[in-house]
């Protein structure tokens, strides 16, 4: 395996970026290859096998393009297709999840939040959480529809936006949470609207350092990290209409040189072919 190879990253849209941001912080030399699976989203409310043959499919992708490890930016993916993941394929894998755990430790009240989309909150995977690190808190899982959609569209600041917000975020609150989970990586482009919303004693917690964190030591572990002295150049693919992401990532303040669309088999788990703009050397 080549420590120059890009690491691979995923989700249904700008969401996963949130997870990229924090990558690129701690790894700067890292080279990223970004998938935005616009064609398949919104994730949250479809059938979990859906979603998993989407993740499996995009993950081979992302091997065939050459990517030394894989990053599920998506907790939905998370959700629906991690251990599918972890069964098809050898690199390091680093998967989001709510981080029930450091808010369990962060509370004050005993009463956390969770945010995320639909099949997140009703997943195996999420029980798992809460039954592992809910012994001593309580922890209030909040299915948020229409949100990712409002990210998606840039509402970052529309009425709409806040008002569906505080529709999920103020039983939480009234029923006494102090800290909550953003446990869908599109929420954190909503920090700033929800900071307003709850105000500066609620701690909010979002696990994309961390996950850059165990990046870091996964790849190091494998000695892959790339040499300090790459360029960690950034590319990103879509499988719905590249100048849209462009666009929607320009919004945020990210430029990005390359973006291409590509169309996603959905037929197997066998890797394919790659279009010749993705299969530059770094
Ligand atoms: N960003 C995804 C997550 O972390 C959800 C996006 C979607 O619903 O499409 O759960």
């Amino acid at each position: 395996m080549d420590r120059n190879a890009p690491v691979g990253l995923f989700d249904s849209g700008i969401g996963g970026w949130t997870v990229l941001r924090e990558i690129r912080r701690e790894l700067p030399a890292e080279a990223l290859l970004y998938v935005a699976d616009a064609a398949g989203a919104p994730y949250g409310d479809r059938p979990p096998e859906f979603i998993a043959a989407r993740a499996l499919a995009i993950a081979h992708w992302l091997r065939a393009a050459g990517a030394k490890a894989l990053v599920v930016a998506c907790n939905t993916a998370t959700s629906a297709a991690v251990a599918q993941l972890r069964d098809q394929h050898t690199v390091p894998i680093v998967a989001i999840e709510p981080a029930v755990k450091p808010a369990a430790l962060l509370t004050r009240s005993g009463i956390i939040g969770v945010l995320a989309t639909s099949l997140t909150v009703a997943s195996g995977n999420f029980s798992r959480l809460r039954d592992a690190h809910g012994g001593n808190v309580t922890i209030l899982a909040q299915a948020c529809p229409g949100l990712v959609e409002q990210v998606e569209a840039g509402a970052l600041d529309a009425p709409h936006t806040r008002d569906l917000l505080n529709r999920y975020v103020a039983p939480l609150l009234a029923q006494g949470a102090d800290t909550l989970v953003l446990a869908c990586t599109h929420f954190p482009w909503l920090a700033p609207m929800l900071r307003e919303l709850v105000g500066s004693e609620v701690v909010v917690v979002d696990p994309a350092p961390a996950v850059a964190r165990e990046l870091r030591r996964r790849l190091t572990l494998a000695a892959l990290l790339a040499p300090a002295q790459a360029a960690g150049n950034i590319r990103a693919v879509t499988t719905g209409d590249p100048q849209r992401l462009r666009e929607q990532l320009a919004r945020l303040g990210e430029v990005v040189s390359e973006i291409v669309g590509i169309a996603l088999p959905l037929s197997g788990a066998r890797p394919f072919r790659q279009p010749q703009s993705v299969t530059a050397q770094e």
